[in-house]
């Protein structure tokens, strides 16, 4: 009894399965695409503005300069950037402006002409001499001479950080950092 019960709900079961398969829905259609509507309304809302924006408003007015083309404040960047890097030393001296002085070396034994963009000590190895130095930046006294006045009135020093006052009054220089202003004598190897 309960056997036939059971067959019956279940040939049922199936047969609605099959039914319900087999059937029609009533379909799916999608609604309206309305994403270019919504962004155009947003590209309206936004004013327009003649300076450059961040990028949250690539939609509509501002440009978004900063990435693209590059703008003036991308230009003003790239320039303030090579302004930083110009940093010009006692070294730096236009072509035409370049002059020579006549500097001569006691121990040597000789006059030589050295111009005032480059060092001392570049211009006595440029004549073959083994003159003394160490770090070559001014911050030893490796390189250490001295001349026959007073060290700022001949000499301009390219950031030496070893010598005093005094010992400039008394013409002591660092060659290697050290660019002549004027013509004297120098002893080289002699240090404070
Ligand atoms: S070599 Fe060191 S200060 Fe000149």
């Amino acid at each position: 009894m309960f056997n036939e019960l059971g067959i019956a709900i279940g040939f049922s079961l199936t047969l609605i399965a099959v039914l319900m398969h087999f059937s029609r829905g009533t379909g799916w259609t999608s609604n309206e695409d309305i994403s270019q509507e919504v962004l155009e309304r947003r590209a309206e809302s936004v004013p327009e503005t003649d300076f450059p924006e961040p990028m949250n408003r690539s939609i509509g007015g501002g440009a978004p300069t900063g990435a693209i083309g590059g703008g003036e404040a991308g230009g003003e960047l790239a320039e303030g950037g090579e302004e930083a890097e110009e940093e010009s030393g006692p070294g730096d001296i236009p072509e035409d402006e370049i002059e020579y002085y006549e500097i001569e070396f006691v121990k040597e034994g000789e006059t030589i002409e050295v111009a005032n963009n480059e060092t001392i000590l570049e211009a006595g190895e440029d004549e073959g001499w083994d003159l003394p130095y160490a770090c070559r930046e001014g911050s030893c006294v490796s390189c250490a001479g001295q001349i026959d006045g007073n060290t700022s009135d001949f000499i301009e020093h390219d950031d030496q950080s070893m010598l005093g006052d005094a010992e400039l009054e008394d013409g002591y220089t660092l060659t290697c950092v050290a660019y002549p202003r004027g013509e004297f004598s120098i002893e080289t190897g002699e240090q404070p």
